[in-house]
């Protein structure tokens, strides 16, 4: 069977024709794909275009769509114009007893960052300093609201399922989630900041996407099963080239910040400078293991590089191995904004 084909086996199908919540959308193209899931570009009858994110959930159980439903309840839980925002969604059941959950959101036809990157990469030209400062100004106020949010959680949503012979509690989903604490904090990480997971919105400005791996920003490895699960959680959602040495090398009893979430944005300014992670740039010139470059902190700058010494240093601020020592979102932004400040005077 076709992906195409595979795609419209929920509710009523023509071929190339998806239909979420009773709306129609005609299937343009596969936008991309990740460990499990799909976003294509699809119309609405109105000849809006809008990404849809289409997760397979294979067992139908409330562990196996779980994932996919905090993917939701994120997109609805923080508002910024730097964070993508839901436009709808529905949880489908299908014949064979799997579900499928439907995420349409803005598409953004400039791609992620990682695609400009790329860009510039195939044209050998180099990202204007001024346009990564800007861009890194966005993505830290993104960061602010996800590190600030003082939200209450009733940003949950309740579902239903079409087509499901039996309704499902979404606040059973909360018993999956990581071992958190603190029940009055209410601060998130993202954790996959990278970009690939960043859009690029119209008027050039950062959008963060991606928010199936963003969880309550503290998470205490109390336990050996609490170890475990961190790894296990790592190995489906996080980037190693992105990702920071606590989560790389998670120990026992230690706490893992919203600070990932700063490393992450120190390696993603590095690639918008230099085409690649800091990291895997370390492991392409020194042959060292990726894992062992990030739990060290070893990275070095091109030689000769014509990158501003403060911006680099902002680099070197948010690569700290300790994450107390990395700047909050909020003083990384004021450093951000004052070297934009001294670019555009
Ligand atoms: N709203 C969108 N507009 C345009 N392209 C998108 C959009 N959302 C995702 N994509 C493309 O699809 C890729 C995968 O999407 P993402 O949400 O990161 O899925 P996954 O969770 O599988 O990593 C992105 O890197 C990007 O290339
Ligand atoms: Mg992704």
């Amino acid at each position: 069977m076709s992906i195409l084909a595979r795609l419209c086996c929920c509710a009523a199908f023509q071929p190339s024709i998806v239909v979420v919540n009773g709306q129609k959308y005609k299937l343009q193209r596969l936008l991309g794909e990740g460990g499990s899931s799909f976003v294509y570009l699809v119309e609405t009858p109105g000849n809006e275009l809008l990404a849809l994110k289409k997760t397979r959930c294979p067992f139908g159980s409330i562990g196996s769509i779980s994932p996919a439903m905090k993917e939701v309840n994120n997109y609805k839980r923080f508002q910024s114009p730097y964070i993508v925002q839901l436009v709808d969604f529905q949880v489908c059941q299908e014949k064979d007893g799997s579900k499928t959950v439907y995420i349409l959101l803005p598409y953004f036809s400039k791609g992620s960052l990682q695609d400009e990157i790329n860009r510039h990469l195939l044209n050998c030209t180099e990202m204007p300093e001024l346009d990564i400062v800007r861009l890194s100004v966005g993505m830290a106020r993104g960061l602010l609201c996800i590190h600030e949010a003082n939200v209450n959680d009733d940003a949950d949503v309740t579902y239903s399922i079409v087509s499901a012979p039996y309704y499902e509690d979404a606040s059973l989903l909360n018993d999956l989630e990581l071992d958190t604490f603190g029940e009055s904090q209410q601060s998130y990480a993202h954790r996959d900041l990278k970009p690939a997971n960043v859009m690029v919105s119209p008027e050039g400005m950062p959008i963060i996407s991606d928010l199936g791996s963003c969880t309550r920003a503290l998470v205490e490895i109390s336990s050996r099963q609490a170890l475990l699960q961190l790894q296990e959680w790592r190995s489906e959602h996080c980037t190693s080239a992105f990702t920071a040495p606590e989560i790389v090398d998670v120990q026992l009893k230690s706490v893992i910040t919203e600070k990932c979430d700063i490393w992450s944005l120190g390696c993603t300014i590095y690639a918008m400078c230099f085409g690649i992670s800091p990291f895997e740039r370390e492991e392409q010139i020194s042959g060292a293991s990726i894992t062992y470059a990030i739990t060290t902190g070893k990275y070095t700058t091109p030689p000769g590089t014509n990158r501003s010494p403060k911006l680099i240093d902002i680099i070197h601020k948010c690569l700290k191995v300790d994450p107390t020592e990395r700047p909050s979102s909020g003083e990384l932004l004021t450093l951000l904004m004052d070297l934009q400040g001294e670019l555009v005077s």
